[in-house]
This record gives structure tokens, sequence and C-alpha cells, in this order.
């Protein structure tokens, strides 16, 4: 069998800035409150299973409405751009992405690079896309993209950026800004970003999203402390904490906590630190921002980004946003 991507390394992407540790994250976020951890750390081979697991319940729509949306819009997306780079952030299994490789029909010459911190998903990705799809070039970026995008490789010709599944929603307004700040510089005037975005709605749907019956995002959430045990040589005891998911109406993001049953202390034996727990502490998992049209063109236009095109249901439970930079519309 002759796979292509067999030549060519993964290639690693050097961090533009520095990031923290899960060490210094943990000092920083977990010694008092208010306490909170950055979500990235959820996705370890068995975070990355649930959140799998978590999208095919009933209750959490966002991956089958944005699927459903790639799959109906994906040849008229593909026509109107053209690309010959399809560059998607926090790429996973690509499942999603699929659709526009299909759409491309027998077109050869288009590279695919799919950029993500997991080289065993990244590689095993590479591998199904050669076989799936023999046209398309596949060449896999490893590196975390919250680290700047200033290593990614040039790209000539049209580019289109993929960002897709709401995760732009679990960063806080300025690191978001400087995301998709960081995108637009990159983009000239023909290139365009696929966002996807979850979007406001009723209060019960979304906390029943966060809160599914089968009790995977608890698992998913409780997860965050096995890491935290293996990482750091921790004596959490994830069942002495319940999993919270909360809609914040005002600020219109959904909140996931995950809360002390009761007093308690854990040792993190190699920071040498000791957490102490009250009854009802809570630690801030995950923020999942839910935008309108306006709230996000707003964040776009903080970022020299502007909405072209947009595809949703009728519903409007989720949107895929076509985006291109402030500069090529004037
Ligand atoms: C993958 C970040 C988009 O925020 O909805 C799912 C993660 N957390 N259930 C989201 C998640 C709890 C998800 N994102």
């Amino acid at each position: 069998m002759s796979v292509r991507y067999e030549q060519k390394e993964c290639r690693s992407i050097k961090p533009a800035r520095y990031v923290r540790t899960l060490a210094e994250d943990v000092l920083a976020g977990l010694v008092e409150p208010p306490r909170k951890l950055p979500p990235k750390y959820f996705y370890d081979e068995r975070g990355s299973l649930l959140f799998d697991q978590i999208c095919d319940t009933q209750e959490y729509y966002p991956t089958r409405v944005e699927d459903a949306l790639l799959a109906e819009f994906a040849q008229e997306i593909i026509h109107k751009i053209a690309p010959d780079h399809i560059l998607e952030l926090g790429s996973g299994t690509s499942r999603k992405t699929r659709h526009l490789f299909r759409a491309y029909q027998d077109r050869s010459g288009v590279i695919y690079w799919p950029f993500d911190v997991c080289r065993e998903v990244l590689v095993e990705t590479a591998e199904a896309l050669a076989l799936e799809f023999p046209q398309l070039e596949v060449r896999p970026l490893l590196g975390d993209y919250s680290a700047g995008l200033e290593y990614l490789p040039q790209l000539s010709g049209r580019s289109l950026y993929v960002f897709l599944g709401s995760t732009l929603g679990n960063f806080e307004e300025e690191e978001a800004v400087t995301l998709l700040r960081e995108l637009s510089t990159r983009m000239s005037a023909q290139d365009r970003l696929l966002l996807g975005i979850d979007r406001a709605k009723p209060a019960h749907v979304l906390r029943a999203a966060y809160d599914d019956n089968m009790g995977l995002t608890e698992a998913f959430n409780r997860n965050l402390l096995s890491v935290l045990n293996r990482e750091l040589k921790g004596d959490f005891r994830p069942s002495a904490f319940s999993h919270r998911a909360v809609y914040n109406e005002e600020m219109s993001r959904i909140e996931m906590y995950l809360v002390a049953k009761m007093q308690q202390e854990v040792n993190l034996e190699t920071l040498n630190l000791k957490l102490e727990f009250s009854e009802g502490d809570s630690i801030l998992t995950e923020i999942s921002r839910k935008f309108t049209l306006e709230s996000a063109a707003r964040l776009l236009g903080k970022a020299g980004l502007t909405p072209e095109e947009h595809y949703t249901p009728e519903d409007q439970y989720f949107s895929l946003l076509l985006v291109a930079p402030e500069r090529s519309a004037m």
C-alpha cells in the first residue's frame, strides 16, 4: 500500500509564545478561590473518548447540527472559495471536515493541514484520510494553536482556515480576540475562515446539553481530576466532587464546575502542594460561550474580521460563519 503521508513526518510547530505548563496552571488557578483550570486538560485519551461519546448523546446538539450544516453546505463553500489549502485548528479526527473533502470530488492539488496537539490522533487521522481521499494531500502539523500561529507554514494560493465545534467559545473575550487576530494577520484578502459557533438559546436546552442523562459530561468533567492525579501524583477522589453546569445568562455562557461534596484535603506530590476544600467549594473547569449573530460579529470585528456568509438551520441552534479579513471587503 502506498500511503503518501508516510514520507512526511508530522511537522512540529514551534510555540510563538510561552504557554503555561499544567503545574503552573494548577499553582495559578487551584490554590485559592476563584479556582479554575483551562479546559484543554480534559483531553487525555479517556477525555477525548468521553467527549466523542458526549457528541452522540441526545442532549448534546452542537456536533449533530454542525455536521448537518457541513453536509448541506460543503459543496457551496468549496465552490465559492476553491481553496488550495485547508488548514484546521484543533482538527482531532477531522470527522466533520470530511464533508469539505467530499465536496472536492476528483480535483487534486488540495492540501489539508490538520493542526492538533495530539500526535497519535494526527497520524491515525492522516492515515485514514489518505485511504479515503487519495487525491488529498495531508500534511499534519503538531502543536498548540493557543501558543500562536506565527510558525505555521506560509501558504501560497487561497487558504480556507477551519475552526469548528464552537471551540472559540471556550476562550474568554481577550484570548479569543488574540487568536482571531493572529488568524486575520495571516490571511490574505482572498483567504477565508470557516468558523463554527454555538448560539444563545433557552437555558434548559443548554443546561441539558452540558448535563446529559447518561452522566457522560459528569464523567468528562471529573476526568480532569484523574488527569491531575496522574500528571502531578495527586490523590483527588473524583467521586468526592459533583458535576455542575449552569447557564450564566448575563455572560451568555455555560459554566462547568466541579463542586466539593464535603470538606477535604488533596495532595499533589509533584508540586509538594496541599489543597484545602470546604464543602461547596468549586472549581471552574470550562466556559462555553453562546453567541448571538451580533456578539459574534462584534468579536470578529475586534480582530479585523467580518462575517461574509452565514449558514444556520431554522431553529438557529448553531451557526457556520464564512469569515473574511476586513480589508478584503473594502
Ligand atoms: C469541544 C469545547 C466545543 O464547549 O461544548 C462538551 C466541550 N464540554 N461538553 C463545548 C464540552 C462539555 C465543547 N467544545
